[in-house]
């Protein structure tokens, strides 16, 4: 009900998050601090630095996005925090810091999943004039996650395909490093690939044309290495850099749409498509997807970019999601879930 107030925790990458929705669903403030900077140097999320990030920033986040809101903390009714799948310590920070609020304030406790969370933001009230109906097919492209699943129900959801190597975002931040583009290169490399010519190059498409759902991109990430290996030191302009990144944004959007057809015709009941994940800000990939979409007569579902990447909001969506299935509250006894497929 509108009156109940839910606060969402989210800590289980590099991003810390919360954020306030009554229990209608309608965010009341929402906050999201980046651990990018504090990870660039690494070329990548090491964990105990992001624990440790996550520990300094959750309690005065909190504080903050409380008072963006207007709510004081003994008002809210139930505390949600992702507990899995993700890196334990900033589990263990999030969780840890749920439970406590919750016991402290008789709130209710939710132990949310992660993949739960990004699969049901689409249905948020008011992000389309018609939300998403179960059954849906999801499609989930982050740095972490790649999979196609079947969106049955709150809390019923089939894995349709998943990568075999890389995730699509690791894929795109690991060819964007070897184009020397900064960490996270996703964003870069889009941009680059937009003035790159995609013909000059012929990438290889993994798994065009093979059955089933599943990814693979550590092939192609091998073959951009190769060829940027075959240029002579320093020899690789921005033009040439440009069409590698075209190229394989194309390869990448082409086993995207040819995956995202099969899980469609494995799921003849699916009412439309949902992407999520900070990969699915990519345009062109969007673009691909919407193109399969619309052939077999499906809409696309795609959240606004803040919404897409990680953040609290899903997290508190996924536990109005789970009170009003029946699903919840949980014992403050849950465990954190590192790996929770
Ligand atoms: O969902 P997310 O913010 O964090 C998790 O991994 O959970 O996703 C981050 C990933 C990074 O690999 C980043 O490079 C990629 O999403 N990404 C993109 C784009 N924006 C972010 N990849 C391709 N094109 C983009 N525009
Ligand atoms: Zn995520």
């Amino acid at each position: 009900d509108a009156a109940a107030l839910v606060l969402g925790i989210e800590t289980s990458c590099d991003e810390t998050a919360c954020a306030v929705l009554d229990g209608a669903g309608v965010v009341r403030a929402e906050l999201v601090a980046s651990q990018i900077a504090d990870h660039a140097p690494f070329g990548g999320v090491v964990p105990e630095i992001a624990a440790r990030a996550h520990l300094a920033a959750l309690g005065p986040m909190v504080a903050s996005v409380l008072r963006t809101a207007g709510v004081r903390a003994a008002d809210v009714s139930a505390v949600a925090a992702t507990v899995g799948p993700g890196l334990i310590g900033g589990l263990i920070i999030g969780g840890g810091f749920a439970k406590g609020m919750a016991l402290a304030t008789g709130a209710d406790f939710y132990a949310i999943n992660h993949l739960e969370a990004h699969a049901l933001t689409a249905r948020l009230p008011g992000l389309s004039a018609v939300p998403p109906a179960f059954p849906y097919v999801l499609l989930l492209v982050s740095g972490g996650h790649t999979a196609l699943i079947a969106v049955e129900g709150v809390g019923r959801y089939r894995q349709l395909g998943t990568t075999l190597d890389d995730a699509a975002g690791e894929a795109f931040d690991k060819v964007a490093k070897l184009l020397g583009l900064a960490y996270p290169g996703g964003p870069a490399l889009e941009l680059l690939a937009a003035e790159g010519d995609a013909a000059r190059f012929a990438l290889p498409r993994p798994m065009l044309g093979r059955s089933g759902c599943d990814f693979s991109f550590s092939g192609l990430k091998t073959a951009v290495a190769q060829l940027v290996a075959a240029r002579p030191a320093g020899a690789l302009d921005r033009e040439d850099a440009a069409a590698i990144a075209a190229s394989f944004q194309a390869a990448v959007v082409a086993t995207m749409a040819d995956r995202l057809a099969h899980a469609l015709a494995m799921m003849p009941s699916a009412s439309g498509v949902v992407v999520a994940g900070g990969v699915a800000a990519n345009q062109a990939i969007r673009t691909g997807l919407r193109a399969v979409a619309a052939r077999t007569g499906h809409a696309l579902f795609a959240p606004p970019l803040r919404l897409c990447t990680d953040n609290a909001t899903m997290v508190a969506w996924a536990a109005i999601e789970r009170a009003r299935a029946g699903l919840g509250p949980d014992a403050l006894a849950t465990p954190c879930r590192p790996r929770w497929p």
